[in-house]
């Protein structure tokens, strides 16, 4: 992993005895009430720490799923409080509103060096809210509880809601250590990559991929596609893809993108094989098939050992690498094969791999891989796309207003 950037010194020396607000990004996957993967707690936890042990009382609000804006028992951040105490061997306060009686109470109560977490912050209809004065409302009640705020939720930072982004304009402010490094690492990935520079992209759909597909093309050396958007790639180039997802309406996009990346010299390579079944998730169906042999009954649902094996190939000499997206569906073993080609090749590159948020980070670790064994596994997925794509992230541009 990369080293962790920690919080401005100067920061950490104003904060002792003062109440710090902390935004972090703890949206975690639970399976009935039971966290299935930890990483984005613990990618959290070096800031936390950092604040407590410098004398701060911290108090983390975050949010986890999209809950409607009101309190809704499905969502609530309790297990997380839990989890979140184990991991810094400290118990964590836990309150059961984010600006109510609850939180009030619960941040009266910290002594120095303690940590709260508040409940969902999107049990707040206020925190959504595309109304800057209803956002800001909720946001002046959230400072309201704090003297300082520290912006760590890497995941969040391209959404511009109250707890990521008004409260930073009512607040003396620092950026978190987590935000830091990720900055740092996605920046490498833009401004003068080490070469070769290969991409992998997967997942479901082209059309999520659409904007950072368009920023690397004339960035990247090779694009690797797999995953659910490959079947749109192989459409285009006049295969036939049976019943697997195809996005009809991208394809003129992609067949420009292809007649881009040879203007450009930038080789895309699709699987030659996949795994195919007769239905979703149908294992005891899965086949391997030729890419120009899918047949019209069956949907792909990985790509085949070939293309993983070609895949590995592609990114051995590389020296900077970013991959968001599984190459199938991973979740079951019989179509999980090419994303652990993929995350296997990745551990073996000799210089920056950059595993990009969501569903690929999740795969690595469901898939048994030591998280150390690559350069940087990001927490953000959609915010780690929209840096890529150029976007402006409004959580990252608010740290930096004059004033704010
Ligand atoms: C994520 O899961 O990518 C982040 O936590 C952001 O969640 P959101 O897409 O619901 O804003």
């Amino acid at each position: 992993m990369t080293d962790f950037n920690g919080l401005a010194p100067d920061f950490l020396a104003t904060v002792a005895g003062k109440r710090v607000l902390v935004r972090s990004d703890l949206n975690v996957p639970l399976d009935g009430g039971r966290i299935t993967d930890d990483g984005r707690i613990r990618a959290s936890v070096p800031t936390i720490k950092a604040l407590a042990e410098a004398g701060a009382r911290v108090v983390v609000t975050a949010h986890l799923g999209r809950p409607d804006g009101a309190p809704d028992p499905a969502y609530s951040l309790a297990p997380v409080a839990a989890r979140l105490g184990e991991l810094l061997g400290a118990p964590v306060a836990f309150a059961s509103d984010t600006v109510g009686a609850s939180a009030q109470e619960t941040v009266a109560g910290l002594a120095d060096g303690d940590v709260a977490l508040l409940e969902n912050v999107r049990f707040n209809a206020g925190e959504t809210s595309k109304d800057d004065a209803v956002r800001g409302a909720f946001a002046d009640e959230l400072a309201a509880l704090a003297d300082a705020f520290v912006s760590d939720g890497f995941g969040v930072v391209h959404r511009k809601q109250a707890s990521v982004y008004d409260v930073a304009q009512r607040l003396p402010h620092a950026m978190g250590g987590l935000v830091a490094t990720e900055i740092d690492v996605l920046r490498r990935l833009t401004v003068e990559p080490e070469r070769p520079y290969v991409v992998v992209l997967g997942g479901s759909k082209v059309s999520d991929k659409l904007g950072v597909i368009d920023n690397l093309l004339d960035k990247a050396d090779k694009l690797l596609i797999g995953g659910g958007m490959v079947f749109t790639f192989l459409k285009a180039d006049g295969l036939e893809v049976g019943k697997s997802l195809l996005e009809e309406d991208q394809l003129d996009t992609v067949r420009e993108y292809q007649a881009r990346a040879k203007e450009l010299g930038v080789e895309i390579v699709l699987p030659t094989d996949i795994v195919v079944a007769d239905s979703f998730g149908d294992e005891a169906s899965a086949r391997v098939v030729a890419a120009t042999d899918i047949p019209a009954d069956a949907l792909g649902l990985d790509i085949g050992p070939v293309s993983g094996a070609a895949f590995a190939a592609a990114l051995a000499d590389a020296k900077t690498v970013f991959w968001n997206g599984p190459m199938g569906v991973f979740e079951q073993a019989a179509f999980a094969e090419g994303t652990r080609a993929v995350a296997d090749a990745l551990t073996r590159v000799d210089g920056l791999s950059v595993v990009g948020g969501g569903d690929s980070a999740a795969a690595v670790r469901t898939l048994g891989f030591d998280e150390a064994a690559f350069g940087h596994i990001s927490t953000g997925g959609g915010a780690s796309l929209e840096y890529l794509e150029g976007k402006e992230l409004p959580g990252i541009t608010v740290l930096e207003e004059e004033g704010a």
